[in-house]
């Protein structure tokens, strides 16, 4: 297990879950083939949990693809959701130059953890948590990106450094154009999640898709307590996919 994210092991976990964890890392190192070879026959490696979201996440771009606008993904950690959204653009809608996958984090972890954040919270849960050096490591990955779809020369992804707080209304000033057609709301905090609401729901038309993963969520309480003081929740039909547990959304009407 990498050092550096093992603090993101839930409490919850079973002997067997930590047992499958440590096998894959030894698994995966030590399997036959290259590096290559192994992403080709990923389904070898993948936990189950982490292709019950990407299969969840497929479902919400099947529907996006139809809509038009930007996709945000508000919190990007090491880049997983965000290549999500990159891979099915340029999958499903390889010649749409127009859309753009946006992603805010500080890279530097939480900000703060305010007053309206507190609850069953992991470890992490601190000022600096979840810091990475994703987005050094994102500028390869999103070059190899774009040698490997149509219209590569034209970017599809923009990465915005900075405390959203302040960094997604400046978006907005700056891009004045800006429509969007997908908000993940994925910081985890309370105040970042307003300003992502306030600030891009205005530019969210019929049928756009605001995508929650921390809802209901006793860990997280602020992103539900967001959504109330915006949004509210008896102006949203909050479904769910039953094979993941974690991810909700609603279509806006
Ligand atoms: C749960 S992680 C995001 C996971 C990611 N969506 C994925 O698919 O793996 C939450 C991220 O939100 C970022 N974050 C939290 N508050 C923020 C803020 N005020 N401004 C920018 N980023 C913030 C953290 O740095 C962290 O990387």
């Amino acid at each position: 297990m990498s050092e550096e994210f093992s603090m993101l092991i839930p409490h919850n976990q079973t002997e067997n879950d930590v047992a499958f964890s440590r096998g894959m890392e030894t698994y995966f190192s030590h399997s036959l083939g290259t590096n290559m070879d192994k992403l080709r026959n990923f389904t070898k490696f993948v936990p189950r949990q982490a292709l019950s979201q990407f299969l969840a996440k497929n479902e919400l771009f099947k529907h996006v693809v139809n809509i038009h606008g930007h996709i945000i993904e508000c919190g990007v950690f090491l880049g997983g959701g965000l290549m999500t959204w990159a891979q099915l653009s340029a999958i499903y809608e390889p010649v749409n130059h127009v859309r753009r996958i946006v992603g805010f984090d500080t890279f530097t972890g939480f900000p703060a953890i305010s007053e309206k954040d507190k609850g069953q919270n992991p470890d992490y849960a601190v000022t600096g948590g979840l810091a990475t050096r994703a987005y050094e490591d994102l500028q390869e990955a999103i070059r190899l990106y774009d040698l490997n779809r149509p219209v590569g020369h034209i970017p599809r992804l923009e990465l915005v450094v900075g405390d959203a707080i302040q960094t997604i209304p400046q978006y907005l000033q700056d891009n004045q154009h800006l429509v969007v057609a997908l908000l993940y709301l994925d910081f985890d905090l309370f105040e970042p999640t307003r300003v992502a609401l306030e600030t891009f729901l205005p530019r969210m038309p019929k049928g756009a898709l605001i995508a929650f993963d921390e809802l209901d969520q006793a860990a997280w309480p602020g992103e539900t307590l967001a959504v109330l003081e915006t949004l509210g929740l008896r102006n949203l039909k909050v479904q769910r996919f039953p094979f993941t547990p974690q991810l909700s959304y609603a279509i806006l009407e």
